[in-house]
């Protein structure tokens, strides 16, 4: 596997390649995509734009219908929303913004792109640890206050799964030159939010806000996430991108699913019903394994922790055409420790009896 794809988890199609399996064999529980068919009504929009052959021309260049429906879903201007091919090409944006300042702050661990993104402009940066305490499952205060001038935020964080307590980090925005949060998995999270900043962004002007509608929707193949800043930022960072950075397909999936308010208030019903179902179920019957640790999470995966390195283990499972996300790519995370993202029952049932087998 090369380097880029060790740093992250679904890398499924390795996995299909060397056992050779079809994708839909393989359970994957090393990315935190929601497990369920796409829901209908994006379907039936991806086809009717498939039929009727938009993509023929370059999409709308200042994607504003994209963003018009964007901000009134958050009751914000669509001057201060710039949409993206996924949050991870709206990190690469808020890197150039953050290498203007001298120095930036990634918790750890935590997700990577941070680093990729700031590495692209040549920014300073280092690492502070965040305590990995055995949270339950509420908010918490964020615990760390770095000196630096722009503090990176991912709530709920990755790969622990910490909810921050949006006053704690209110705070924060007051004490930084620059913050950036990273909520990606927020909408995911029962009861999450309530702790957005996005109501922020009205308030302050160094405050960036990161959404992606990947993982809730299911669609990390059709590529879509979205920044919520000033308009300036917004501005002064469009005016530096490719001039078509999303896709005529995204664009109308985005503009469907945020404006089927309806649709989208039952998915997410469904997701937070899922989720604390699941995760209570999956981690109890984890916690009888008496040779690993199970740590506490807001959202759709959690972390396991061993004495001794979990490789071997999770060799075990691709074997069993299941992938869980080995974390020695995470600073100040080591191969005794695993991240595990929720299946649909029958497969966390399956998770948990290899992971039995295997101890
Ligand atoms: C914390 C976090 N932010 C952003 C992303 C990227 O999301 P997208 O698929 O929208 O690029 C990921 C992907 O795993 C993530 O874990």
């Amino acid at each position: 596997m090369n380097n880029l794809e060790f740093k992250h988890g679904g890398n499924i199609y390795y996995f299909a390649e060397k056992f050779n399996l079809s994708l839909s064999d393989i359970i994957d529980a090393s990315a935190s995509i929601v497990p369920f068919p796409i829901p209908e009504f994006i379907k039936d929009e991806l086809c009717i734009h498939i039929k009727d052959e938009s993509f023929r021309y370059y999409p709308e260049r200042n994607l504003n219908k994209l963003k018009e429906t964007i901000g009134s879903f958050h009751n914000i201007d669509p001057s201060c929303i710039m949409p993206g091919n996924g949050a991870s090409e709206i990190i690469t944006w808020a890197g150039c913004e953050a290498a203007k300042y001298k120095l930036n702050c990634i918790p750890a661990p935590g997700f990577v792109d941070y680093e990729r993104a700031l590495n692209c402009w040549q920014a300073k940066y280092f690492f502070e640890e965040l305590p990995k305490n055995n949270f339950k499952n509420i908010k918490q205060p964020f615990p760390i206050q770095p000196k630096c001038d722009v503090l990176w935020i991912t709530n709920p964080h990755n790969p622990t799964g910490q909810l921050w307590d949006r006053k704690s980090l209110e705070k924060l925005i007051e004490d930084y030159k620059l913050v950036i949060c990273d909520e990606a998995f927020l909408s995911l999270t029962p009861n999450g939010e309530n702790e957005s900043l996005i109501p922020f962004t009205k308030k302050f002007d160094n405050l960036i806000v990161i959404r992606s509608l990947t993982k809730l929707f299911s669609i990390p193949g059709l590529r879509l996430g979205y920044m919520i800043s000033s308009s300036i930022k917004c501005q002064d960072l469009n005016n530096l991108r490719d001039p078509w950075p999303v896709n005529s397909l995204a664009i109308q999936a985005g503009i469907k699913l945020l404006n089927s308010k309806k649709e989208y208030k039952k998915w997410i019903r469904k997701i937070h019903t899922w989720i604390n179902v699941e995760k209570q179920w999956l981690t109890n019957e984890l916690k009888k394994i008496s040779q690993i640790k199970v740590h506490e999470s807001s959202t759709n995966f959690f972390l396991i922790q061993s004495k001794h390195s979990l490789k071997d283990g999770i060799d075990y499972l691709s074997r069993k055409k299941i992938l869980i996300r080995e974390c020695s790519s995470f600073r100040f995370l080591d191969d005794k420790w695993a991240r595990i993202s929720l299946q649909t029952h029958e497969k966390n049932q399956k998770i948990a009896l290899e992971l039995y087998n295997f101890f």
